[in-house]
């Protein structure tokens, strides 16, 4: 195999795409966002720019949500990576309900973590929030058996550079720990 050095790209991708949530000046808002992660096993990281709308409401609250997106609400979630709250209230951009720890969560998200921020790493204008998890809502029908997230029921959408195009998560390709039986 010959490889060829791109320098230093963003390579890590696809990546679930998420539409944050947060009070602003008391009205929930909502940002695309691609760079989340999960940190620890208590702990999710999402890096917003500093100059957004939606992170006034995350630093002022401490609150905030991560709706996964899937491909049946994607055109909406799209149009929250395209418009700020700095021009446009995005207010009414979707059905939502309070959650129990007062982050809003949005309606037809079938899968919603309500966060806390715990720390808040500043790193080349962007807050890099470390966000314990308190609450996940799952929608019932896509729950197994077992009462988990089943991915064969729900798809999220991944999103990649550099080409910034969506991708569902497809077919399962293995079983962990079981490969080599
Ligand atoms: C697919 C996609 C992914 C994005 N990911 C991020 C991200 O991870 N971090 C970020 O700061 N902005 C990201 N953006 C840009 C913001 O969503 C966009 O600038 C938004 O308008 C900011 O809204 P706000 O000012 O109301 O917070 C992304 C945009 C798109 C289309």
């Amino acid at each position: 195999m010959t490889k060829k050095n791109l320098g230093a790209v963003l390579a890590l991708y696809p990546s679930p795409v998420v539409v944050i949530g947060a009070m602003v000046d008391g009205k929930p808002s909502w940002t695309l966002a691609a760079h989340a992660g999960t940190v620890a096993h208590s702990h999710l990281m999402i890096s917003l720019v500093q100059a957004h709308y939606i992170n006034k409401g995350i630093r002022e609250t401490g609150k905030l949500s991560f709706n996964v997106v899937d491909e049946s609400w994607l055109k909406e979630a799209d149009r929250m990576g395209t418009i700020s709250g700095l021009k446009t209230d995005k207010s009414d951009a979707f059905a939502w309900t309070m959650g129990e720890h007062g982050a809003p969560i949005i309606d037809c998200a079938k899968v919603s973590l309500e966060c806390e921020v715990d720390q808040n790493i500043e790193l080349e204008h962007f807050d890099n929030f470390i966000c314990r998890i308190l609450a996940t809502w799952a929608a019932e029908d896509i729950l197994n058996e077992q009462g988990k997230i089943s991915y064969d029921l729900f798809k999220p959408v991944l999103f990649e550079f550099p080409t910034y195009e969506y991708y569902v998560t497809g077919e399962k390709a293995g079983t962990c720990g079981k490969m080599n039986q």
